[in-house]
This record gives structure tokens, C-alpha cells and sequence, in this order.
């Protein structure tokens, strides 16, 4: 009797599946805790570990530089959102805002200088120098976007904009030497036309297209819009020879090729005269008699938005054919 009491008692529990699965949940449930702790702490890890840098990871060459383009790219997206953010912050100070473009404008213009400086084209060409590049893109991009960062949290506005010091330089132009102060910042073409009063050179346009800015360095057409007034200051026993429009003058006459714009109507509203006269003096200068084809290729840079060329051509030739008549 006894022993069918406690078969019937063991019936009952093996018989409550409810049962058996609440202690089994009890008898695991440490076990569960402890796998949850132990996957969110490895979920907090991969979040503070920093994912492996690239430069260390790579297994190629190819891959090096295509890392180093990453971070370049990486610092420029980050520099922009920056000066993003301050435009938008400061959108209310119209001289603060065109003051700021101007200066990030020119901060470009030096880091592409820096950069040909430092990596001359056509110079040195091998398979490192990619990654070189690269990399020294973005130190000098990640440096420029600390400095906006300092601004956007509060440093004196002068650092972004005007805090550069002067320094003195020495420039050539037509023949007279100038000694100047400037911010190493400083164009070219801002120099001529400020601090010489040389407004000959245009600027018409704000990504060199135009070639309205042209002057001579050492008699080469150059983009004074994309120049660095330290690029074309003396540099110890060498001091580049810089041409304006205002210097093209045969001895006080009108040199050729004005006169034959002139006569020849070879300009309308006269903009982008100045830049197509230097352009057309350096092609004289080292090709006395220049075809069509050279002609149209050597003012391939300057653009005229009023006139269909055709005056010009003729006033160029009339040009050459006073040149040779001499
Ligand atoms: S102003 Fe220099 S190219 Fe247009
Ligand atoms: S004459 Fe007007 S832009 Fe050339």
C-alpha cells in the first residue's frame, strides 16, 4: 500500500511538464544572466575598440595609397562640415561670413601650393609617392579643420580670418622691385592689384577659367589667381620678373599688339583684354610667327564673354605683321 502511494506521488510530478520547466528555467537562469553580460560587455568592447587603421592592415602597395586617398578624402569631408557648420552659425554676420570665404579660399589655394611644393607633378613619380601625398593631404586638411573647430567653439575670429602674420617679400613687376608686407596667404593677383595699384589684371572668374588675371613670371603666362605672392618673391640670388598689362609698353608706345586691338576692335567691354595681351605676348615672344592653330592654341585658356574671337584673331595678326615689319 505504502509502496503504490509513493509510485502514485511520482506519477503526479514526472505527469507536470509546467513544473518541470519552471526548475529548469530556475537551474538555468544564472547560467542566461551570465551569457548576457558577457555578450553586452563584448558589444561595448567592439564599440570603444577602434576599428584596425588601414595603413597597418594593408597588404599592397596599391592598397597603402588607396588608404592614404581614404584619409584624405575622410579629412576633407570633415573639414567641410566644419566650415559648414560655422556658415551656418554665423550666417547673420554678412563681413564675418565673406571674410571667412575669402580666407578658406586662399587656405586652399596654399595647400595646393604646399602640396606642388612638395610633390612637384611629373617629378619623382613612383609607387609611394601616391601614399605620400595622401597622407600629407590630410595632415594638412585635419590641421586646418582643428583650427575652424577652435573657432566654432569660441577662439578669437582674428585666428580664422586675419591672424596670419605679415611678412616682408620682395616682388619684381616691370622691371621695379617692391618690398611688401604680406600674409603668406596671399594671391598674387590681390598683391598686384591692392598694394600696386596695378588693375590691369582682372579677376573674372573664382576657379581659373578665365585668364583674366594672366600676367608674365619670367615670360610665362601665369594664372595670378592661383598664385602665391611668396611664389613669386625673391628667393634669395633669384627674383622671378613678373609682367602686368601695365608693362607690356614699347618704351612708353602702345606695344603691337594694343595697337592693334584698337584699331581691330578686338575688344568690347574689355574685361578679359588684359589676359588675352599677356597671353598674346608670351606667344610672340617665343614664336615670332605663329599659324592659326598656334594662335587658337595658345589663347585655348583665356575667355572672352562678349566677342566671337574673330576681331581678336585679326587684331593678333595685325599685331605680327607690325612685329615683322619693324
Ligand atoms: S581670375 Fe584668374 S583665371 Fe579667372
Ligand atoms: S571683350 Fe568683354 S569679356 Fe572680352
Amino acid at each position: 500500500m505504502q509502496r503504490r502511494r509513493i509510485m502514485a506521488t511520482n506519477t503526479k510530478y514526472a505527469a507536470n511538464p509546467a513544473l518541470i520547466f519552471t526548475c529548469g528555467i530556475v537551474a538555468l537562469l544564472p547560467i542566461i544572466i551570465l551569457c548576457l553580460l558577457v555578450t553586452a560587455s563584448r558589444v561595448r568592447a567592439q564599440k570603444t575598440t577602434k576599428s584596425p587603421d588601414c595603413l597597418d592592415t594593408a597588404q599592397s602597395q596599391g592598397e597603402l595609397n588607396e588608404c592614404a586617398f581614404g584619409k584624405a578624402s575622410q579629412a576633407d569631408h570633415e573639414l567641410n562640415q566644419t566650415y559648414q557648420a560655422i556658415l551656418q552659425k554665423y550666417s547673420d554676420r554678412a563681413v564675418f561670413i565673406d571674410r571667412l570665404r575669402k580666407a578658406q579660399r586662399a587656405w586652399l589655394t596654399f595647400r595646393d601650393a604646399q602640396l606642388e611644393m612638395m610633390f612637384p607633378s611629373g617629378e619623382g613619380a613612383g609607387s609611394v609617392e601616391p601614399m605620400c601625398y595622401g597622407l600629407y593631404k590630410a595632415e594638412l586638411t585635419q590641421q586646418r579643420s582643428k583650427e575652424l573647430r577652435q573657432w566654432l567653439t569660441g577662439i578669437e575670429e582674428g585666428d580664422v580670418c586675419c591672424g596670419m602674420k605679415k611678412e616682408l617679400i620682395e616682388l619684381r613687376v616691370n622691371g621695379r622691385r617692391h618690398e611688401l608686407a604680406v600674409e603668406p596667404s596671399e594671391l598674387l593677383l590681390d598683391v598686384l592689384r591692392r598694394d600696386l595699384q596695378l588693375t590691369g589684371s582682372k579677376r573674372g572668374c573664382d576657379d581659373s577659367s578665365c585668364g583674366a588675371c594672366t600676367v608674365l613670371v619670367d615670360g610665362v603666362p601665369t594664372l595670378a589667381c592661383t598664385m602665391l605672392a611668396f611664389s613669386a618673391a625673391a628667393n634669395g640670388p633669384v627674383t622671378p620678373d613678373i609682367t602686368t598689362v601695365e608693362g607690356i609698353a614699347d618704351h612708353g608706345a602702345l606695344a603691337a599688339i594694343q595697337k592693334a586691338y584698337g584699331d581691330w576692335g578686338g575688344a568690347q567691354c574689355g574685361f578679359c583684354t588684359p589676359g588675352f595681351m599677356i597671353t598674346v605676348k608670351a606667344l610672340l615672344d617665343r614664336n615670332p610667327e605663329p599659324t592659326e592653330d598656334d594662335i587658337r592654341h595658345a589663347l585655348s585658356g583665356n575667355l572672352c564673354r562678349c566677342t566671337g574671337y574673330t576681331q581678336m584673331y585679326q587684331a593678333i595678326k595685325a599685331a605680327i605683321a607690325a612685329e615683322q615689319g619693324r
